[in-house]
């Protein structure tokens, strides 16, 4: 079954066409980064603005790439929520359209679920059951993945999301936007116990997050030392912020893979392809634990997630009427249809 598959919950214009949930035939992505940029963050109006601009052409492009003739896609995936709501009306919009014309199915898509499915891209082996941590831009979610369209939030953060922080972060530090992947590159040459960062637990939820508190300490760190006159280290800085995040987030998914007795371990979402992250879930995991990484090529937003995550969506019948509608809060455990 070939899904044609579109992500439109931020700033990518994206679009792919999936075989069977597992394949790729083809994966464009319209960044909008170089125009956001300007700003130190997106902007939804003009978000939305370039997607309805780009849509079409990426769809047509897509095709092209795949190889097939239209009458060999099978049914629409798209994005429905959560995300910018303009900049989801478009794709979501555009798929409907598309499935109008064509007659074929309609599949709204959850985006953090989409996010997990793109480890079913990378390892044919990966099935459900699984326990998940989706990192990105908008959330921090440790997720039980008891079926491909069964899910069970067992931790969540209480303001921020770690990208979120991640970003704060490197705009403090002066590096571009988004500054995640800055942030990264620059922690590998600085000392990440230089500067010590709150990590903060709750003793009665230890599977949850925040990371409002260590967003402020590192206004207020760079702040004290450019009033005090001293010279800022910045790869230091990067490395200690990065050591904080990334230890709340290995040490609270592992605490919860080894009281759940969790043996297969998934994580998903921008913030995946952290390298500090990834090197603390190796290094901490147990032997008989299993850890899927995903490719950095998929771990930020693209269209091929979506036609993963879409396959079982159908599978499961959740085919939309035209009427479904897009919203920019949704849980990952609600059905979209
Ligand atoms: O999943 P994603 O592409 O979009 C959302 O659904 O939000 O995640 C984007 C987030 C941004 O905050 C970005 O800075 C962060 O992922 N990110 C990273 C890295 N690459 C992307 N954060 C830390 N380290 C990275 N290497
Ligand atoms: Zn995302």
């Amino acid at each position: 079954m070939n899904i044609l598959s579109i992500e439109s919950s931020c700033d990518e214009t994206a679009v792919a066409i999936v075989k069977d949930g597992r394949e790729i035939l083809s994966n464009v992505v319209f960044s909008q980064i170089d125009v956001h940029k300007l700003y130190g963050g997106v902007v939804p109006e003009i978000a939305s603005r370039y997607h309805i601009e780009k849509i079409s052409q990426m769809v047509e492009e897509c095709i092209k790439q795949s190889g097939l003739g239209e009458e060999e896609i099978d049914a629409v995936a798209a994005t429905a929520a959560p995300g910018l709501i303009g900049a989801l009306l478009v794709g979501l919009n555009f798929a409907k359209g598309y499935a109008y014309a064509r007659n074929l199915p309609l599949i709204p898509v959850h985006h953090i679920r989409s996010h997990v499915a793109a480890n079913y891209l990378a390892y044919p082996d990966l099935k459900p059951p699984f326990l998940a941590m989706i990192v990105s831009g908008g959330h921090s979610h440790i997720v039980l993945v008891k079926d491909y369209t069964d899910y069970q939030i067992l931790g969540r953060t209480k303001d921020d999301a770690a990208g979120e922080a991640f970003d704060k972060g490197a705009r403090v530090l002066g590096l571009p936007y988004p500054g995640g992947v800055h942030m990264d590159r620059l922690a590998k040459e600085g000392n990440p116990n230089a500067v010590k960062f709150p990590m903060v637990r709750f003793k009665d939820e230890p599977y949850n997050f925040s990371f409002s508190g260590v967003k402020t300490a590192i206004v207020n760190y760079v702040h004290n030392a450019k009033q005090k006159g001293e010279e800022l280290n910045l790869a230091d800085i990067a490395a200690s912020y990065s050591n904080a995040i990334t230890g709340i987030l290995a040490e609270n998914f592992l605490k919860c893979a080894k009281e759940l007795g969790q043996k297969t371990l998934v994580i998903a979402g921008g913030v995946s392809a952290n390298s500090m992250l990834r090197e603390k879930l190796q290094a901490g995991k147990s032997p008989d634990q299993r850890l899927y990484l995903p490719p950095l090529s998929l771990c930020g937003d693209n269209g091929a997630m979506v036609g993963a995550q879409g396959f079982y969506e159908f599978q499961a019948g959740r085919i939309a009427p035209l009427s479904q509608n897009a919203l920019s809060a949704f849980s990952i455990e609600k059905q979209l249809c």
